[in-house]
């Protein structure tokens, strides 16, 4: 059984660590992540593909000047760096510890001006206005939110016409991969709080096609999503071969079989209202 309160202590847990950072470590824009995602020794290395497809969406048009909401934010990396290309920015949270630290990581890089930060279930967002963001972005949040009724409504309600909603997510339409999830669930012991029981799938693709006029989906990883295997093992030279390895196959695959796309592992779908 889900529950929001149980969900914000898990994660204001998580955040808390951060805090402790100094500030130069704090720092994040776009030179900073296209670094972590080249580095071996860096999360952001395991989502690397998945990350740049986001960023190409996310910069597929100037920044200056636009409303941009960061959508269950986190640590808040994406906000932070959306300001730093110019966007006036929202991070949405409901850890609130998560938007503490968002809001640091923002003064850390020279935007505060630019950034405000909400802790907010995504389920009430009535502190919006109908239509205030030009582009919403979602980073590994919106399978969280889902599960909470009128969330998808809200979430609709704050994006102007003609705006864009940008989802980096996992999907979920292969059972294989499915039952492997629960199976590392399970062995590494991941509390019910943290809330990853729903992932993305093509029920959920069909919602968004109701909603949005133009829904772009890019799916990446299949037989690469092996990488979960190898998780904190990238500085691994052997570990890099065989994941540029699984790549590639899964590039001749899916070029040969593009029906198989559905059943990859994670995807970035762009939407337009
Ligand atoms: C897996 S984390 C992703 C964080 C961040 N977007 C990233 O990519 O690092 C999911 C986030 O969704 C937030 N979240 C979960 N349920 C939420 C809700 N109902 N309203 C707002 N945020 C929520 C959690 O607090 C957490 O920070």
């Amino acid at each position: 059984m889900y529950c929001p309160q149980f969900e914000r202590e898990f994660y204001d847990r998580v955040y808390a660590a951060h805090l402790a950072r100094p500030d130069h470590e704090l720092v994040v824009n776009r030179v900073v992540l296209l670094d972590q995602m080249d580095n071996p020794a860096a999360p952001a290395y395991e989502r690397r593909r998945l990350y740049r497809a986001a960023l190409d969406s996310l910069l597929a048009e100037p920044l200056e000047g636009r409303s941009v909401l960061d959508y269950g934010c986190g640590p808040g990396d994406w906000g932070v760096l959306l300001a730093t290309e110019g966007a006036s920015v929202t991070l949405l949270d409901l850890s609130p510890v998560a938007i503490e630290l968002g809001l640091r990581r923002a003064r850390a890089s020279g935007v505060a001006d630019r950034v405000r930060g909400v802790a907010r279930d995504a389920s009430d967002l009535g502190c919006f206005a109908d239509g205030e963001f030009d582009l919403v972005f979602a980073c590994a949040s919106l399978h969280h939110t889902l599960k909470y009724p009128a969330a998808f409504a809200e979430l609709v309600r704050v994006i102007r016409p003609g705006g864009k909603l940008v989802l980096a997510e996992t999907l979920g339409n292969n059972p294989l991969l499915n039952a492997a999830r629960r199976w590392r669930a399970r062995l590494e012991r991941e509390p019910v709080e943290q809330g990853e029981g729903i992932v993305l799938s093509d029920a959920e693709i069909d919602l968004l096609r109701r909603h949005f006029r133009q829904v772009e989906i890019v799916p990446m990883n299949l037989l690469a999503m092996a990488k979960r295997l190898f998780r904190g093992r990238f500085t691994l030279p052997w570990v890099r071969r065989l994941l540029g390895g699984l790549e590639q196959a899964d590039a001749w695959l899916l070029a040969w079989r593009p029906e198989l796309k559905r059943y990859c592992g994670e995807v970035v779908i762009t939407a337009v209202k």
